[in-house]
């Protein structure tokens, strides 16, 4: 397994690369003012609103949402991985992507894999001619299998006993504690390892590249528990993988991919010529399923169970989608007859009646049926809680397009005034208008908090770092918490010269990438000549409200506990404040 690639590599990368000359070679760009101007090529339009920033080095569609440094659009616009296209970019420049010194754990990596693999060849050849295999035979042939979608799938067989695949990897010399590390084994107290996986179908689960990286076994018949998976391992994190993505893409680039909850789920829509299914293995939705399943297709359709666990993980699958809805990207939501989840209900209905044997609804419409669940929505109380509600979901979408469409069924569903609610929901053009008079400003940056106002200047004008020194910096630090962002940013920013593209592109793998990228692209509706001022008026505002703070908590310290210079700082602050 390659190393990472180091920070100080990627900041250098984007410094030589120029982002107007790479996107020119996509799309003719054109002028206009200091930017550059093209047609979105990730949503349609008629007018411009997809913009090039030579200074941040940055692309932002006003229509759209859709934002980035030039790793970030190669990764979308092609449709590339992070590292493939830092590679691409690398070679354009004629630079070398060096690779941080591999780790202990990394460097297991491939034992691990190697491991996994040897595990995935024995457990199928034990399905073959193993001892106790009939009655795994036979349960799959009773749930409908083919051997063909069981050899697509390398379905295998775990024999009953305690040291079965132990013996058998024991006897290709491989260790006992790489066994473990694997997740196939598990050390005793006493000394000495047995069998995770006894007595049950085996289902390997496979990263995109087709690397097994664990496992999932079913009790054949009764038991608990009726699925046991591999722990996360080094090479295993349930959060971040889909089971049957490799299988989808092996059979041909999909448009869709269809997220089903279980292993048999999978199998069984892939059995019916629904080759394009994933399951979540064993946890709900999570935000890296959904960027690696929108890295491999535009249109992603969750389909659940028809029961009260099904309908509670496709809210969950609703909250994680929406920050997501850029560009041309759509998800749907498909629940099938009560009683029924995908395997049944494909075996029943086929491929074609799937979805249209329960219901399926759009995003916008599962959000306001969701929420009407719990209100009345034909009083004018209801109404009016059910657009606050929806107010607060939307306005997490970053896409002008999708919000259109929520608003417009919002207004259906209340007969509220449609101009009304979109204007509450942060649209500021009229319907009329392709695009809206101002920049989507869908957070107004007069709204934001100082903390907020002074950071998304900073994150845009990265040379405004140079307004805050030190010693006003421990006073921010130790003062307010509310500023540490703020300060964290403008440390990264002191030490590492650097555009925004490069800034965002720090925080890329960071939980707070996304409160940076959405202040990147925040309306600040300044001449850029007015930001130092704003800058410093800023950090003037912020700079007082911690000296006030300070002095706060000093006054609270008995007189006697206060150190000479605490005490200073009190009567200064007296006499300032009256003269
Ligand atoms: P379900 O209980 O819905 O089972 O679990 P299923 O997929 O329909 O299984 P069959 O049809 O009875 O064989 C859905 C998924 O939740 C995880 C598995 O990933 C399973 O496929 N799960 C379930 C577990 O990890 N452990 C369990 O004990 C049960
Ligand atoms: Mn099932």
């Amino acid at each position: 397994m390659a190393g990472r690639i180091p920070e100080q590599f990627i900041d250098d990368l984007l410094a030589r690369t120029d982002i107007v000359d790479l996107i020119e070679t996509y799309l003719p760009l054109r002028k206009a003012g200091r930017d550059f101007q093209a047609l979105c090529p990730f949503h349609g339009e008629k007018t411009p609103s997809f913009t090039v920033s030579r200074e941040k080095q940055f692309y932002h569609c006003f229509g759209c949402g859709a934002h980035g440094s030039a790793i970030g659009f190669l990764m979308q616009h092609r449709n590339l991985e992070f590292v493939e296209a830092v590679e691409e970019l690398a070679t354009a420049a004629g630079m070398e992507v060096p690779r941080e010194a591999r780790r202990e754990r990394s460097s297991s990596g491939r034992e691990l894999y190697a491991v996994l693999e040897r595990a995935r060849t024995w457990f199928e050849q034990q399905l073959r001619r193993g001892p106790g295999r009939e009655r795994a035979v036979d349960y799959l042939k009773g749930r409908g299998i083919t051997g063909e979608v069981a050899k697509t799938f390398r379905l295998g067989f775990a024999p009953d006993g305690w040291r079965n695949l132990h013996d058998a990897l024991s006897g290709d010399g491989l260790d006992e504690g790489l066994m473990e590390r694997a997740g196939l084994a598990i050390k005793r107290e006493r000394g000495g390892y047995y069998d995770r996986f006894r007595d049950r179908v085996m289902f390997p689960i496979h990263d995109r590249r087709g690397r097994v990286i664990g496992f999932g076994g079913r009790v054949i018949d009764q038991g608990e528990p009726k699925y046991l998976n591999s722990p996360e391992t080094d090479v295993f994190h349930k959060g971040r993988e889909l089971y049957g993505l490799h299988e989808a893409l092996q059979a041909g680039k999909p448009g869709q991919l269809i997220v089903v909850e279980g292993y048999m789920d999978v199998i069984a829509l892939h059995q019916h010529g629904l080759a394009n299914a994933v399951a979540t293995l064993g946890t709900a939705v999570t935000g890296d399923h959904l960027d690696l399943l929108f890295r491999q297709v535009p249109e992603v359709v969750f389909c659940f169970d028809g029961d009260a666990a099904g309908r509670r993980a496709a809210w969950k699958a609703l909250e994680v989608a929406l920050p997501r809805m850029a560009g041309n990207r759509q998800v749907r939501f498909a629940f099938l007859p009560e009683g029924h989840d995908p395997d049944t209900a494909v075996r029943e209905y086929g491929a074609d009646g799937l979805f249209r044997a329960g219901r399926l609804y759009g995003l916008g419409e599962y959000l306001l049926e969701h929420l009407q669940a719990d209100l009345d929505a034909s009083t004018a109380d209801g109404k009016t809680r059910l657009v606050a509600q929806a107010e607060t979901y939307l306005r997490q979408i970053p896409d002008q397009a999708h919000r259109a469409t929520a608003a417009h069924l919002l207004a259906t569903v209340t007969k509220f005034d449609e101009e009304l609610l979109r204007q509450r929901l942060g649209f500021t053009g009229r319907r009329t208008r392709e695009r809206p008079a101002a920049p989507a400003s869908l957070d107004r940056y007069t709204r934001r908090s100082l903390e907020e106002q002074a950071l998304a200047l900073l994150v845009q004008e990265p040379r405004l770092a140079a307004c805050l020194d030190e010693s006003g910096a421990a006073v921010l630090a130790e003062e307010l918490p509310s500023a540490s962002l703020l300060l964290e940013v403008w440390r990264t920013l002191r030490e590492t010269a650097t555009s925004t593209a490069a800034l965002i592109e720090r925080y890329r793998d960071n939980p707070q990438g996304g409160t940076l990228e959405a202040l990147a692209v925040l309306d600040l509706n300044l001449p850029a000549a007015g930001m130092e001022t704003e800058m410093r008026a800023a950090l003037e505002r912020l700079l007082k409200r911690a000296e006030a703070e300070r002095v706060k908590r000093l006054r609270a310290i008995p007189l006697d506990q206060l150190t000479a210079e605490q005490k200073d700082l009190l009567r200064n602050h007296r006499r300032t404040r009256s003269p």
